[in-house]
């Protein structure tokens, strides 16, 4: 199977008032000229870290962000052409994803991302509610959304839809709203994210009640089911075989690699005796990753990043991540393929922790996969907490 890539961009138009990602103001960081440069030194720099996967074509390709249509179309076309230099072809298989805000995009734009093998569009939207983007501080309106659609729908364009629910004043009317026009515009893929702030934050404030916040769940689910969607993860939704690859490969232990400001990699493979795999990471402040990357003599050896910069994984933080990851998807955590990982002795770990849950409705066994139930997903955090094997002694 094939790699996965992620590239981060990390411009924005502006700083929404709850986001917490590694994004920026544009006229505040380097232009995307330097960054782009930089981005191109790591691929030059670590290229062989996944040197196996260069026979195949990736998998996917991810250009996230931040609003990676917010820089020239060129950069992302000069990007795909540099991993290929260096191996990493694409083929007619490879999903290739890019995130794009409204206002932000336009024809020709669409055009170059086109010309470079992109085929599929994951559209920042949130909310087709002027007033609650004014009150996230988002640049664009409703009807910068619905022109960015009509583009992506005249060329007949697979794309996703982000949605923001739960948020200050938001009535279960306007999320109904959202919906109606998200799945009658075409929509065949739709994330929906709860609005999630620490106390204390200014949003935090004049949320819907708690009974009104589970019922936009439940209308959500309702909604998107009528037509057609069917929830794969635990917050995403899409018409059968819409699902996203890249998401996907993140939830069946497959390795990807991550490029650019704050982005993080995964090794399946182990690189130490004993080792579960090997997780790296790139730091999330601009001025430090950049310095990093620029650095002279750099070694592009796994070995000498820095100890806070790479993990490489034991038994239990390698099964609990396993048990989580798959407990997020509509396929549920496979006896077969735990066992083939970890050996038969695991399934009586797993039968154990899983039995009282099975008891209250929370997860459901189908023979060989434990899964969610409606239930269990409202409460998921409790359940992946039953399945943390951090610090215990397992088999
Ligand atoms: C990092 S953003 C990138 C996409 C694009 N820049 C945008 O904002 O439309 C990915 C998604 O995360 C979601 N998100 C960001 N911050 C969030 C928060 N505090 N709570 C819930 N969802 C959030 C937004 O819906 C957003 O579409
Ligand atoms: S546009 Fe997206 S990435 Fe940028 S600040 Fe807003 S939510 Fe964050």
């Amino acid at each position: 199977m094939g790699l996965g890539i992620y590239i981060h961009i990390p411009y924005c138009l502006q700083r929404c008032t709850y986001c917490d990602f590694a994004t920026y103001v544009h006229s505040e960081i380097k232009p995307p000229e330097f960054y782009v440069e930089i981005v191109k030194k790591e691929i030059a720099l670590r290229h062989q870290f996944f040197e196996n996967f260069k026979t195949v074509p990736l998998s996917t390709i991810y250009f996230g962000g931040g609003t990676p249509s917010l820089i020239p179309a060129e950069h992302i076309v000069n990007l795909i052409a540099e991993l290929s230099k260096f191996g990493y072809q694409t083929g007619p298989q490879t999903e290739i994803t890019i995130e794009i805000n409204p206002a932000t995009i336009d024809e020709r734009k669409l055009e170059i991302y086109l010309e470079a093998g992109v085929n599929r569009f994951s559209v920042g939207a949130q909310t087709f509610s002027d007033r609650l983007l004014k009150m996230v501080h988002r640049e664009h309106n409703a009807e910068q959304t619905r022109q960015t659609l009509a583009l992506l729908r005249k060329y007949n364009l697979n794309f996703s839809f982000d949605l923001l629910f739960a948020l200050p004043t938001q009535t279960l009317a306007e999320l109904q709203n959202d919906l109606s026009i998200a799945v009658d515009l075409g929509s065949r893929h739709l994330s929906p994210y709860c609005l999630t702030v620490p106390e204390g934050h200014p949003l935090s404030k004049n949320r819907p009640p708690e009974n009104d916040q589970i019922e936009m769940f439940e209308i959500i689910h309702r909604r998107l089911q009528e037509n057609g969607f069917y929830r794969y993860e635990i917050s995403n939704y899409s018409l059968p075989g819409f699902e996203s690859k890249h998401n996907l490969l993140y939830w069946t232990d497959r390795s990807y690699w991550g490029l650019g400001l704050s982005a993080h990699s995964y090794m399946k493979e182990s690189q130490l005796p004993n080792s579960w795999g090997t997780r790296f990471w790139n730091q999330n402040n601009f001025d430090l990753y950049t310095d990093q990357i620029q650095k002279p003599h750099q070694s592009s050896d796994l070995f000498d990043f820095s100890v806070s910069q790479i993990e490489f994984l034991k038994k239990h933080q390698s099964l609990t991540d396993f048990c989580h990851t798959s407990l997020r998807l509509d396929t549920g955590l496979s006896i077969t393929d735990l066992t083939h990982k970890f050996g038969n002795q695991i399934e009586r770990v797993i039968l154990n922790l899983a039995q009282p849950l099975l008891d209250r409705d929370i997860l459901r066994f189908n023979g060989n996969a434990y899964k969610l139930t409606e239930k269990g997903v409202l409460i998921s955090n409790q359940v992946f907490e039953q399945f943390t094997f951090l610090g215990k002694d397992i088999l």
